[in-house]
């Protein structure tokens, strides 16, 4: 079995994040601007740990400037993904780096990428969706501007909104005016919680912001109460192993929780959040999994199931998806 070939689908990638160090590099060149204190010697991004991860992160973002620089690094990314068999992704997409929030500007932004999205389709079968993302420390404020961004677009391309950022500022709860108007707009949510804080801040982001996925959650592991909630209410984890090993929520492979959340009967998909700040694709992440826990084709299958029945596109998009895992081979 050629893990790379497996078909994936991936719920939790942040665009910018996902772009390639040599991208960003390009970029900065065309515009002039020196962003040679955020790559190593060897062309990959440098930072020290999560939080200036996240100022690493917003520079690079800086010179992505247009709806046109948008549309590329959306080529880019679907590219490198479909080499990595995926099918299916949502991506975190922020309005604060889209045109500030402006409802007019955002949507010049969302058409450019969905163009690019949709030449990716045609070219590489791969499909694209949206979430609406804020950012947990630009502060309720700001995030209120993205909900409106979301709202005003909601529809067949974005179909969800979420939180991303620094765990450690501000609780849920203070977001929770921006979910209501989301929710309102016919949007499904997910919140970023329990990769940096406990199994509190995935109660919170359950009970404030009555969200259906959580972006990370496996902190809830702490409390095994907890994780009976998220079996018994068929509450999906956006679960990026990888990222999790890299940045030091746990110490290795063989101690993520993943498998022990799963046998539990919670539903966990597999994602990469950053793949090239975070040394990681799609089949590393596979690998590593068949590596740390002796997973195979069913187990890959059953993620992909999973991953489909928590995905927020519509049906007619999901019956096409489904069609592409039962063309594989998974006995
Ligand atoms: N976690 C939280 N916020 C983020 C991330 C991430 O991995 N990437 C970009 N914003
Ligand atoms: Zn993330």
């Amino acid at each position: 079995m050629s893990l790379s070939e497996l078909p994936k689908l991936e719920l939790h990638l942040h665009l910018e994040g996902a772009a390639p160090p040599a991208f960003i590099r390009g970029l900065a060149k065309e515009k002039s601007v020196d962003l040679s204190g955020i790559f190593r010697e060897d062309g990959s991004y440098a930072y020290r740990d999560f939080v200036h991860f996240l100022s690493v992160y917003e520079a690079a973002t800086s010179v992505l400037k247009s709806p046109e620089d948008y549309a590329r690094l959306v080529t880019a990314v679907l590219e490198e993904s479909a080499a990595h068999g995926v099918v299916y992704c949502e991506t975190f997409v922020s309005p604060d780096f889209c045109g500030g929030s402006d409802v007019g500007a955002w949507r010049e932004y969302l058409h450019a990428m969905q163009d690019a999205a949709d030449r990716a389709e045609a070219q590489h079968g791969i499909i694209l969706r949206g979430i609406v993302t804020c950012i947990r420390h630009f502060g309720p404020e700001k995030a209120k501007a993205s909900a409106r961004c979301a709202a005003e677009t909601a529809g067949d391309w974005i179909t969800g909104f979420g939180i991303a950022g620094d765990e450690g500022q501000g609780k849920p709860r203070d977001f929770a005016y921006s979910f209501d108007m989301a929710r309102e707009a016919g949007l499904r949510l997910t919140a970023h919680a329990g990769e940096w804080g406990g199994p509190q801040s995935v109660k919170d982001a359950l009970d404030d912001l009555k969200v259906e996925r959580i972006g990370h959650g496996v902190r809830a592991i702490e409390d095994l109460a907890l994780v009976d909630r998220l079996a018994e209410d068929g509450i999906t984890l956006e679960v990026c192993p990888g990222s999790n090993v890299t940045l030091g929520v746990y110490p290795k492979w063989d101690q993520h929780p993943i498998q022990k959340l799963r046998e539990r009967g919670v539903k966990v998909t597999v994602s990469t959040d950053d793949p090239p700040f975070f040394h990681t694709t799609m089949t590393r992440e596979y690998e590593e999994l068949e590596r740390a826990f002796g997973w195979g084709a069913a187990d890959f299958h059953e993620i992909s199931q999973t991953a489909l029945a928590a995905a927020f596109c519509d049906e007619d998009t999901k019956a096409k998806i489904a069609k592409r895992l039962e063309d594989h081979p998974h006995e």
